[in-house]
């Protein structure tokens, strides 16, 4: 049976290949991208819609969000892929380090990051609950991995605090919505070439992660709820 699936952050990277993918096996997908006419390729798969949804205006996400679903007809799936790492934020350089750190740029992370996912679920609830299946995986990081960290790891605050927050703001959610039949997981989709990866030197093409993803969210059931997987659905350390 096939999904009514929105993505954020669809217009590149893994978001647009999670878009082709779904699409091609028969999904009914949203890509949602924050300008239009920077997303020729997703606007040209078959079977996807594109909308328009900036992640960093939280104030619009929830009833933008519930247009879409209304739009769709529903939802089943949610993959709040969108994110940034210090690269995609004006002088996000000050999120590395504590000794030069400022606070504005790490906040506008904590936006996109961490508050959107949730305002996107927010404005899908009604849909969400009306599914016979419905799922959000939101994708995180293994740098957001409290119990996997590194002693000689980069600090990077902005990122790996987002992600952080991201898993506990998922791990709660699944508590909050299971009653609901709502499944929630962060799953974490490697080191992936894509712009923020830094292209080719990662491990994994767009494609290998994307299609692992999207095995993961198949197959999720509500006894899965509150996991932290990877991309190959092993489970990973909070
Ligand atoms: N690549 C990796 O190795 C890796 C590793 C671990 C986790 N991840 C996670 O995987 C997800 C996808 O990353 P990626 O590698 O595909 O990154 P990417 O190539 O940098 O793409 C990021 C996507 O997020 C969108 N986005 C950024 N800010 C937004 C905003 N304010 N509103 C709406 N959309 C926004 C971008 O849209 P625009 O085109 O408009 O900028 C773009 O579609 C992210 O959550 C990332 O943290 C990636």
């Amino acid at each position: 049976m096939s999904d009514r699936v929105i993505v954020t952050g669809a217009g590149r990277g893994l978001g647009l290949t999670l878009a082709r993918l779904l699409s091609a096996r028969g999904d009914v997908v949203v890509g949602t991208v924050r300008d239009a006419a920077r997303a020729p390729e997703l606007a040209a798969l078959d079977g996807v819609t594109v909308e328009v949804l900036d992640l960093s205006d939280s104030d619009a996400i929830p009833a933008r969000v519930a247009g879409i679903c209304e739009r769709l007809g529903g939802v089943d799936l949610i993959i709040n892929n969108a994110g940034i790492n210090y690269a995609g934020v004006e002088n996000g350089v000050s999120t590395l380090s504590v000794t030069d750190m400022d606070a504005e740029p790490m906040l506008g992370l904590f936006r996109v990051n961490v508050v959107a996912p949730l305002l996107v679920v927010r404005g899908a609830l009604p849909w969400l609950r009306a599914s016979s299946n419905p799922r959000v995986v939101n994708i995180t990081s293994w740098l957001g991995s409290t119990g996997g960290y590194a002693a000689n790891s980069s600090p990077n605050y902005g990122y790996r605090t987002t992600k952080a927050a991201l898993n506990m703001a998922s791990r709660a959610m699944a508590a909050e919505l299971a009653d609901d039949g709502i499944t929630s997981v962060v799953v974490n989709p490697g080191w992936v070439q894509t712009d923020m990866g830094g292209g080719a030197k990662a491990d994994l093409t767009p494609e290998q992660s994307a299609s692992g993803i999207i095995a993961v969210a198949s197959g999720l059931t509500s006894a899965d709820t509150g996991r932290f997987l990877d991309w190959n659905g092993e489970e990973r350390a909070y």
